[in-house]
């Protein structure tokens, strides 16, 4: 496995979802490494207070970017504000689903929000900001997806398609690019402890008894393992190896994911 020395990769990073959770995580792994970072978020406030922390604590310049994601031209507008940077890490981290229900039982508008942050705008963002890595033959990118990507499974339906779809994405990129500088790590999570987490679990009303990943050490992990792609299953035995439902048929493995999904249910917790 190869440890990663991010300085070659370039003077920038760009956290897309990077106020809080997973993202503020990467966003002060990568600054504790010298890189400058871009964090991007909706809430103002969440996203200077992160900004102000990471200055304090390791004196790289940090630029904040309020956008919602999953708005349209929302890219566009990343890349325009950034067109002065040379970013030479993109961590593509937004992307949870806080409200975990039947297909039928939310709105159309809502579905398809999160199929635009979540997969569009994923695609963008490697596109807008992968070209010039590939281009200049240094870079990195990480596309942040989920265990529910593995099969199917009841009230993951869009979600879980979704994060398939970053999974896939992230393992082609990986596949083209490998040998042009720039690393790709498709970066699959399971439970972990983010404010966005606590909402769905605190809404839910009960307890989760399960144990949780610190969003610190996942994102320490990645950044250690950019060079081992396509994927990394994070507190698998196994992180770079194959799906935990390999041995299973796809039906068993659906019929599994829906268990699992209706216990976390029951418990307010969402994958
Ligand atoms: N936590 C878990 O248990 C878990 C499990 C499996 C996979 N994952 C994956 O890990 C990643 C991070 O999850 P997370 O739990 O840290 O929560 P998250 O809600 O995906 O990420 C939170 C960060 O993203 C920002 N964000 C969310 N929606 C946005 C939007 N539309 N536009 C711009 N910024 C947006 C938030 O700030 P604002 O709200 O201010 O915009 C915050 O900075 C996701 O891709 C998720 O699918 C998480």
């Amino acid at each position: 496995m190869t440890a990663t020395v991010m300085s070659a990769y370039g003077p920038w990073g760009i956290v897309a979802g990077g106020s809080d959770g997973v993202g503020v995580a990467f966003a002060h792994g990568t600054a504790s490494r010298g890189i400058n970072v871009v964090l991007v978020a909706r809430r103002v406030p969440v996203l200077e207070a992160a900004a102000d922390d990471i200055r304090a604590r390791y004196g790289v310049e940090v630029r904040t970017v309020a956008l919602d994601l999953s708005a349209a031209g929302a890219l566009a507008e990343l890349e325009r504000v950034t067109s002065d940077l040379e970013v030479g890490l993109l961590v593509y981290n937004a992307g949870a689903d806080n409200h975990s229900v039947a297909f039928l039982d939310k709105d159309l508008d809502a579905h398809l929000e999160l199929v635009h942050r979540n997969c569009t705008a994923v695609l963008e963002a490697a596109y807008r900001f992968g070209a010039p890595m590939v281009a200049r033959g240094r870079g990195a990118v990480v596309l942040v997806t989920s265990g529910a990507a593995w099969a199917g499974g009841a009230t993951l339906a869009a979600y879980g398609a979704t994060k398939a779809f970053d999974l896939i994405l992230a393992e082609s990129l990986w596949a083209e690019w490998r040998g042009s500088g720039v690393d790709v790590l498709g970066l699959v999570l399971g439970r972990t402890d983010t404010p966005s987490h606590r909402r769905m679990r605190d809404a839910g009303g009960e307890s989760y008894g399960g144990e949780l990943a610190d969003p610190y050490d996942v994102a320490e992990q990645a950044l250690t393992h950019l060079g081992d792609g396509p994927t990394w299953i994070h507190g698998s035995a196994n992180p770079t190896g194959g799906s935990p439902f390999g041995a299973l048929s796809r039906r068993d493995a659906v019929l599994a994911m829906s268990r699992g999904a209706s216990a976390g249910k029951k418990a307010g917790v969402e994958r």
